[in-house]
């Protein structure tokens, strides 16, 4: 197959100098410290945390924002997402973002819940241009130059509305440094089909501008065919990596070479096993046991064998019982490949 090099290449947002543009997306619930990092270790150039409410800080509720914001060990640079539809809320809770050393602040314009829209964030922000400008314009102004700042926001907030080019042009005009466009609309949430067309378009109008797409890349192949189809600079990667971190070294591969090898779901299982063990280490054992199982549902896919113990791992509840089943697990992994892969 033809490499399509030109498609994997350096990306600079502000200040931020990045080897390449492929990028973990924001996830709540899932791009913790242990998720950033094992996605890293696997070619991605940049990790989003998870969004935190400006609310939440400005009320000092320390322990949840610091589960939230922190970086893991040697994190070289922390993205952190914020979420609010306040302007006051983002004034006061400002110092507290900055006081994490991030290289780059992004704003949710994004979140269909319907919880964060009633507050008049997340996407809820999309039919409040006025705010949404104030917003931004603060956080470019209070924020030091040296710290990046993105937006990241969906195509409208239905299809009647469609609005991601005045969105771009407000969000741009305060000074983001990347925006990032998921082109579904809010009515949508996470179903239905990403309209590329609109992330062209958005290319097409702002061309000097760094943009990023966001939005049905959960494959090597999908990701390839929407920087043919958009021309944008960067792809944030979202449900794909779920479970498959390593698509970010595949994608990166077919990119630069043409070709890629293809997933081994028993080696994805060491990933899975390192995962765990830097969420205990990072997050705690309530958390993680709360937390990994998700994860695991994910990683555990794709052999007879691991069908085996996916339902297994999702049904423990203890650190003791998940530890049993990764030793068993990867014991008949590493012992009798052959045979693990036809187990029923
Ligand atoms: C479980 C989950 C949590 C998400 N959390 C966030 C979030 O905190 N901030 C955000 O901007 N987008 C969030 N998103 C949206 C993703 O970043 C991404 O834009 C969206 O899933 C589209 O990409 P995909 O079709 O490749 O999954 C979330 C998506 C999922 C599935």
């Amino acid at each position: 197959m033809k490499p399509t090099t030109q498609y994997y290449k350096p990306l600079q947002i502000g200040t931020i100098k990045l080897e390449g543009n492929l990028i973990l997306a924001p996830m709540a619930g899932y791009t913790d410290r242990a998720f950033r990092q094992i996605a890293m270790d696997k070619g991605a150039n940049l990790a989003y945390a998870e969004m935190s409410s400006c609310e939440a800080l400005w009320r000092g509720e320390k322990e949840k924002t610091q589960q939230i914001m922190a970086p893991y060990p040697g994190e070289k640079h922390l993205v952190l997402q914020i979420f609010s539809g306040n302007l006051e809320a983002v004034q006061s809770s400002m110092e507290h973002v900055i006081a994490f050393k991030p290289s780059i602040v992004d704003l949710n314009i994004g979140c269909p819940v319907q919880k964060v829209n009633k507050s008049g964030a997340g996407s809820a922000l999309l039919q409040r241009p006025q705010e949404l400008k104030a917003i931004l314009s603060f956080m470019r102004q209070s924020i030091p130059k040296n710290i990046a700042v993105t937006a990241k926001f969906r195509s409208g907030w239905n299809q009647e509305s469609l609005n991601y080019l005045e969105i771009a042009e407000l969000a741009l005009a305060a000074g983001c440094n990347m925006i990032t466009l998921h082109p579904r609309t809010r009515a949508q949430g996470y179903s239905g089909e990403a309209n590329w067309e609109y992330l062209k378009k958005l290319k097409e109008t702002f061309p000097e501008a760094v943009i990023c797409a966001s939005g049905d890349l959960h494959s090597p192949e999908q990701i390839r065919d929407m920087f043919e189809q958009t021309n944008v600079d960067a792809a944030m990667i979202a449900r794909g990596s779920i479970g498959h971190p390593t698509i970010f070294q595949e994608t990166r591969d077919l990119l630069e070479h043409g070709s890629y090898k293809a997933l081994d779901p028993h080696q994805n299982m060491y990933i899975a096993y390192q995962h765990y063990l830097l969420s205990l280490e990072y997050l705690g054992e309530r958390y993680t046991i709360n937390e990994i199982k998700k994860h695991l549902a994910q990683y555990a896919r794709g052999t007879a064998l691991l069908a085996h113990y996916r339902k297994l791992l999702v049904l423990a509840q203890t650190k003791l019982e998940i530890d049993t089943l990764f030793q068993e697990l990867l014991s008949e992994i590493s012992e009798n490949i052959p045979r693990a892969c036809t187990k029923d």
